[in-house]
Order: structure tokens, then sequence, then C-alpha cells
């Protein structure tokens, strides 16, 4: 802990959100300043439509979102790069080498939302592997197969043994993060391999298993990709968490889609965590008794993994409870449809950012 043993109040470095999707347009104006809030850097989820595969795209991207700043608020975009088989190396070379890109994300074809121009078979990417593996650039792997003759709730496990373990086989070197790891075998495989590879772990599938999808009805609300997965795995993700071993790190996948988008008989996969992602993981931490682990797991081990340099500020949470909004109203939104329903809508969590101290963020 940076300061302060005291179970009422604990001060951490500033954290950072590994996997986050801010989207584009009147949106940015409304999400953007919740991540800023807390987090200090963020890796930027490239699956806008049409998708970031080049790098003027990813520069003007950037500079929407940090036109949507408030001024006041430190806050770093790390952008990525969308693979499709058709990539080209130049642009990977140019995009990291320019520090424009910080990472590679690849989504198998159709796995989630805005994954239809994704990778339709990962030996097709060969040659940007090799690249990314001579450079040190990260790839981030979002984990499904896309068989659909595979059970939805295996596609994460049948994808490491499938499609992971080979091409760690191939590139040794190549640094990786699976992203948004849902199950016991994902925490095993990650844990059991070699520094190489990360994974990040959301709010959301530490704090529900996937009965919350199915509580008394349909509740689209609790429905993202990968979907949460039995009470055994989310144990095991919470003691992943809370474990302090480097390899699990912060990354809320917070994932907003406009109330119309998720009210629907085709509703999209996506959970909005931002506005309260850090008070969320303090609550788990606090469960789970581990509040002095928190630190490392949301503001060391990611900028470890990257090999960027820890924050230097500091924010205090204080147990003070509060309840989260049940929804948040867009900024520039079109119509009434255009609200966002953030995760823990409704509830009290225990977890307070110190306001005085998040807004004059100590050094
Ligand atoms: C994400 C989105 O909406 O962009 N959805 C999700 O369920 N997590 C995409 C993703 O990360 O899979
Ligand atoms: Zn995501």
């Amino acid at each position: 802990m940076a300061s302060n043993s005291s179970p009422e109040k604990i001060t951490i470095r500033q954290p950072d959100d590994w996997h986050v999707h801010l989207r584009d347009g009147f949106v940015l104006d409304t999400v953007v300043p919740m991540t800023a809030r807390v987090f200090r850097r963020a890796i930027v989820m490239p699956n806008l439509s049409p998708p970031i595969t080049s790098v003027d795209n990813a520069i003007s991207y950037r500079q929407r979102i940090l036109a949507s700043l408030p001024s006041g608020l430190s806050f770093t975009p790390l952008m990525t790069v969308y693979l499709q088989d058709n990539l080209s190396r130049e642009v990977l070379l140019r995009g990291f080498s320019e520090g424009v890109f910080t990472a590679a994300k690849l989504y198998p074809v159709n796995a989630t939302t805005n994954s239809a121009q994704g990778v339709s078979d990962i030996r097709k990417i060969d040659s940007l592997l090799e690249t990314m593996e001579n450079i040190g650039m990260p790839l981030l792997i979002h984990g499904e197969v896309i068989d659909s003759s595979v059970d939805i709730f295996d596609r994460e496990a049948v994808f490491i043994d499938r499609h992971l373990q080979p091409l760690l086989n191939r590139y040794p070197n190549l640094r990786v993060v699976l992203e948004h790891i849902t199950t016991e075998h994902a925490v095993q495989f990650v844990e059991s391999n070699l520094s190489t590879i990360a994974a990040t772990i959301t709010p959301h599938h530490l704090h529900i298993n996937r009965n919350a999808m199915f509580d008394g009805g349909f509740r689209s609300d609790f429905y993202c990709l990968p979907v949460a997965k039995r009470e055994r795995h989310r144990l095991a993700l919470r003691r992943a968490a809370t474990s302090g071993k480097p390899c699990f790190f912060l990354g809320t996948d917070s994932a907003p889609h406009l109330r119309a988008f998720k009210e629907s008989s085709c509703g999209c996969a996506g959970i909005f965590n931002s506005p309260y992602a850090l008070e969320s993981y303090a609550e788990v931490f606090d469960q789970e008794g581990a509040l002095d682990r928190l630190e490392a797991f949301a503001s060391e081990f990611g900028p470890e993994f990257y090999g960027l340099p820890l924050n230097s500020r500091f924010l205090t949470l204080v147990r003070t409870p509060q309840i989260v909004p049940s929804k948040f109203k867009l900024d520039k939104g079109l119509d009434s449809c255009d609200y966002l329903v953030p995760f823990h809508a409704g509830e009290s969590l225990r977890w307070s950012l110190d306001l005085n101290l998040a807004s004059n963020l100590s050094i």
C-alpha cells in the first residue's frame, strides 16, 4: 500500500484501465470523463465501425477522445490496431515505432461486437505475429472460438487449447494478453505459462456468474462476451485477481451500448462498468480480505507488463457507501432511448472515491 493501513480508507497509486471501449461520436462526451475520472491511462479497443486499421485513423480517434476530456483531467488513451487477415506489416511497424499503437487486438471474426472484419484464421496473420514478436508489440486476444458447434460456455477453454497454446509455441517471445478471462482453465493456463502471457480480469466477472443473466427473466444487462460462467469459475477469477500474481491485472472491458441496442430481441454483448469500476473492484478485494493487493492489481502489474512507468499520483478510496444511479443520460443523446445503464445499477457499493482528493490528486 502506498500509505494508510486503516481499513476505512485506502490510498493507492492511480490505476490504469488495460481494456476499455470508449466508442465514438457523441457517446465519447459521456464515457471518456467517466474513465478519466479514475484512470490515468487506458488501452482503447479498436472495434469501432469501421474498425481502427490504420495509423491515421488511430491518430484522429485519439484526438476525438482527447477532445472529450474535461479540462483539468490528465488522461492518456493508448491506442490499438484491429488485426485483419490482410493488414500490412507496414501499418504495425509504423504505428508501433511512432508510438501511436501500444498493442494490436485479435478478434476472431464474428466472436463479439464489431468483430465481423476480424481475423478469419490465425494462421493468416502469422507474418504479423512474427513482426510483433520481433518488435516487442503486445498481442491482445479476444480468446473465444467462433465454431458454432462449440457450446458458448466452452468457447474460451477451447480457444486456449486449440489456438492459444499452439500460438505461444510458435511465438515463444510474443507478449500476449488474454483479455477478460472468465474460466478456471484460463487462470491456470496463464499462471502456468512464462512471463510472456498475462490476463485482464473485469469487475463484472468477479461479481456475477451466469445465473445473473436469467434471474427472474432474461437480463441483457448482464450479457457480455465472453459470457459469465459457472460460480466455480467466478471464484477462480476472484482468487486470481487477489492472488498478488503479476500476470493478472485490471481491465474493465467497460462496453457501453445505447439502451435500444441492449433492450432488443438481439441485444448487444457488453457491460458498461466504467463509472464505478474501481469501487466495484475494491468491494471484491475487501470481501476477499485482500485490500492490500488492490494497488498492485490496479496500478502496478499492468504498467510492468507493458513496460510503462508507474503513475506518479495517488487516490483515496473511503469506506462510505454510495448508491449507483440506475441510468446515465447521454450528454448529446438524440432521444429518450439514448441512455446507458451501468453495472451495479441501483445497488449500494461500500467504497467511494474520495472526491476531495480525486479532484486534486496528490503527488
Ligand atoms: C465488447 C463490445 O461491446 O465492444 N462487448 C463485450 O461483451 N465485452 C466487445 C468485447 O470485448 O468482446
Ligand atoms: Zn472488450
